[in-house]
């Protein structure tokens, strides 16, 4: 068994899709463990997503990110952090497979709808950013 962190972006909140979105995982036998809609602040967005501050795209991103609500979640399963990714989708929605959320919902490769934890390492830093132990453990 193993956790990763999801989170349904602003974009997919906005256009009420919070249900179709948790209902690809389930279909695939994920687990929701934990779950809750926050609004992040600028500064929580930069923190989330720190490994990419370097990047070109930091800024906007994280102004995105912290532009409206988002959903987070803990999803548990077998082999958990690979298989949200195949049902998410490349990045970037236009390279993205039939049948995943981005190619169906993105909008581009910033409001790509998703996010979900690319490595265990990720997960172990993810997990913690938006859930106490006590969270965690509630759903044992
Ligand atoms: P996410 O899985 O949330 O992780 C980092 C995010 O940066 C990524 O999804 C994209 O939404 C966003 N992003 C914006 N521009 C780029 C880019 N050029 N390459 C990769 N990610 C990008």
């Amino acid at each position: 068994m193993e956790r990763t962190l999801v989170m349904i972006k602003p974009d997919g909140v906005e256009r009420n899709l919070i249900g179709k979105v948790i209902n690809f995982f389930e279909e695939k036998n994920l687990r929701v463990v934990a779950l809750k809609k926050v609004r992040l602040s600028k500064k929580q967005a930069q923190a989330f997503y720190v490994v990419h501050k370097d990047r070109s795209f930091y800024e906007s991103l994280t102004d995105y990110m912290s532009s409206g609500p988002v959903v987070a979640m803990v999803l548990e399963g077998e082999n958990a952090i690979q298989k949200v990714r195949e049902i998410m989708g490349a990045t970037d929605p236009k390279e993205a497979k039939e049948g995943t959320i981005r190619k169906l919902f993105g909008l581009d490769k910033e409001k790509n709808t998703v996010h979900g934890s690319d490595s265990p390492e990720s997960a172990q830093k993810e997990i913690p950013f938006f859930f106490s132990d006590y969270e965690l453990l509630s759903a044992e």
